[in-house]
C-alpha cells in the first residue's frame, strides 16, 4: 500500500544530524559533537512546576491555544524583554517551535509555492516545504560572510514567492543576521507582498545583544510576520515539547484552526512549568555556552581550521574546503579514524563546512577538537 500514500510523503527524509549521532554512538570511545541540545537538566524549580501542576489535577484538556496563563505570561515577558507587542490572543502555544514551523509554512504554502531560506540552515525548513509540496528556495550566504546580499535576495523572488524564512542566530553557524541582511528581508517581503518567519529559537542565547537586530521590532511588518519560539533551547527543556508562535491576530486566527488539526492542545502541566520558565533565570547557562565558545573558538584557530565568529547558539561551522572531499566523507572518515563525530554541513545544504555542537563538557569538547586537529593533521601530511 506505499504507493497508496500522499505523494507529498515522498520528500521527506530522515534526519541525517540523527543518522550521525546514531554512528558516533555505535562507535566505541566515539566523542559526539553532534547533538544540538543543551547538556544541562531543566531546572529544578520548572520541573516542581509541573509536579505542582499534576498534584493540583491539571491532567485535562487545555484551550487549544494554549491555556491563558501561557499565553498572558508569554505576551508579558515578549513585552518586556523584546518590546513586542502581542495579545495573549495573538499567542499559539505549540509542541516545540517544530509544532509553530510546520503551522507557519503549511498554513502558508499552496501546492508550487516558493520559501526563500538563506543557507546554510536547519533542514527541518526544507522537509516542511517539500511535505506542503512548496519549493524550498536557498539563498547562498555562506559566499557573502553568512549575510544576505539585498540585490541576490531580490533576485530569487518570483510570482510563486510566498515567504522568506530566517533563523538568527543561525543553525548551524550561530552567526546573527546583520542590520543590513536584516533591512534587505523586511524591503523585499514589503515589495512582493511576502510573509516574513524569523525562527528565534536562539534568541536567547545570544553573547553580545549588540550583535543581534531584532526583525520583530519592525512595525511595518506586523501584518505578515511570523515569529517562531521554543522553550527547548534557552531552558534546557527539548524533552517537554513546547514552543509558540506570534502573529497579528487574523493571521493567528487562521493558523491556529490548523493547528487544531495536528494538535488539540499541548499537554497542560507542560504548560504550567513553562510559565514558571519564563521567570527562571537561566544566564549561568548561556554564560556557560559563551565560555565553551570562547575555548573551541582558540583551539580551531591554533589548527588552522577558520570558522565564522558565532553570536550565540552553541555550534561551530569550520571550513574544511581545503581537504578536497565532501563534508559526508570527512565526517565519516573522522568518526573511524579518530573517534570523534561533527555533522557535515551538506546536511544544512552547504558543502565544505561542518558543523560541531559545543554543549558538551569542557573536557569532552577539548578532546575533541583535539581529535579533530590530530585528523586534519594526518590530513594534511
Ligand atoms: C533552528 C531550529 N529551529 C527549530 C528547532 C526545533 O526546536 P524544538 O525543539 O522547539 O522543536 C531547532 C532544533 O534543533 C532548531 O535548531
Amino acid at each position: 500500500m506505499i504507493d497508496r500514500l500522499s505523494r507529498s510523503l515522498e520528500g521527506i527524509k530522515p534526519s541525517p544530524i540523527r543518522s550521525f549521532g546514531a554512528l558516533a554512538r555505535s562507535t566505541p570511545g566515539c566523542i559526539s559533537l553532534t547533538i544540538g541540545q543543551p547538556d544541562f537538566d531543566t531546572p529544578e524549580v520548572i520541573k516542581q512546576a509541573a509536579k505542582d501542576a499534576l498534584d493540583a489535577g491539571l491532567t485535562s484538556y487545555a484551550e487549544n491555544n494554549g491555556t491563558l496563563e501561557l499565553r498572558e505570561a508569554i505576551s508579558d515577558y515578549e513585552k518586556r524583554h523584546r518590546g513586542l507587542d502581542y495579545t495573549p490572543e495573538e499567542v499559539l502555544v505549540t509542541i516545540g517551535a517544530s509544532g509553530a514551523l510546520y503551522t507557519a509554512l503549511k498554513g502558508m504554502l499552496d501546492p508550487g509555492d516558493e520559501l526563500i531560506v538563506p543557507t546554510p540552515a536547519f533542514n527541518l525548513y526544507e522537509t516542511i516545504v517539500s511535505s506542503c509540496c512548496g519549493k524550498f528556495i536557498p539563498l547562498d550566504i555562506s559566499s557573502t560572510g553568512f549575510q544576505i546580499d539585498p540585490e541576490r535576495l531580490e533576485a530569487l523572488v518570483t510570482p510563486r514567492t510566498k515567504g522568506i524564512l530566517i533563523n538568527t542566530p543561525n543553525n548551524p553557524t550561530g552567526c546573527s543576521l546583520d542590520r543590513r541582511s536584516i533591512e534587505a528581508v523586511r524591503d523585499t517581503a514589503l515589495r512582493h507582498d511576502l510573509f516574513v518567519v524569523t525562527d528565534d529559537v536562539y534568541r536567547e542565547l545570544v553573547y553580545e545583544e549588540g550583535s543581534y537586530f531584532d526583525i520583530a521590532l519592525f512595525r511595518e511588518l506586523r501584518d505578515r510576520l511570523i515569529v517562531v519560539q521554543s522553550f527547548s533551547k534557552p531552558y534546557a527543556m527539548t524533552g517537554w515539547r513546547v514552543g509558540y508562535l506570534l502573529a497579528d491576530r487574523p493571521v493567528l486566527e487562521r493558523l491556529s484552526q490548523l493547528a487544531q488539526c495536528t494538535v488539540s492542545c499541548v499537554s497542560t502541566f507542560s504548560q504550567a512549568a513553562c510559565v514558571k520558565a519564563l521567570s527562571t533565570d537561566t544566564s549561568y547557562m548561556v554564560e556557560s555556552y559563551h565560555r565553551r565558545r570562547d575555548m573551541a573558538l582558540a583551539m580551531l584557530e591554533e589548527i588552522g581550521l577558520k570558522a565564522p565568529r558565532p553570536d550565540g547558539a552553541f555550534y561551530l561551522f569550520p571550513n574544511i574546503s581545503e581537504f578536497g572531499m565532501s563534508s559526508e566523507e570527512f565526517c565519516r572518515r573522522m568518526i573511524t579514524e579518530a573517534g570523534v563525530a561533527a555533522v557535515p554541513g551538506s546536511c544544512f545544504g552547504t558543502e565544505g563546512y561542518i558543523r560541531i555542537c559545543y554543549c558538551v563538557s569542557e573536557r569532552e569538547l577539548r578532546e575533541g577538537i583535539r581529535r579533530i586537529g590530530r585528523f586534519v593533521s594526518s590530513l594534511r601530511g
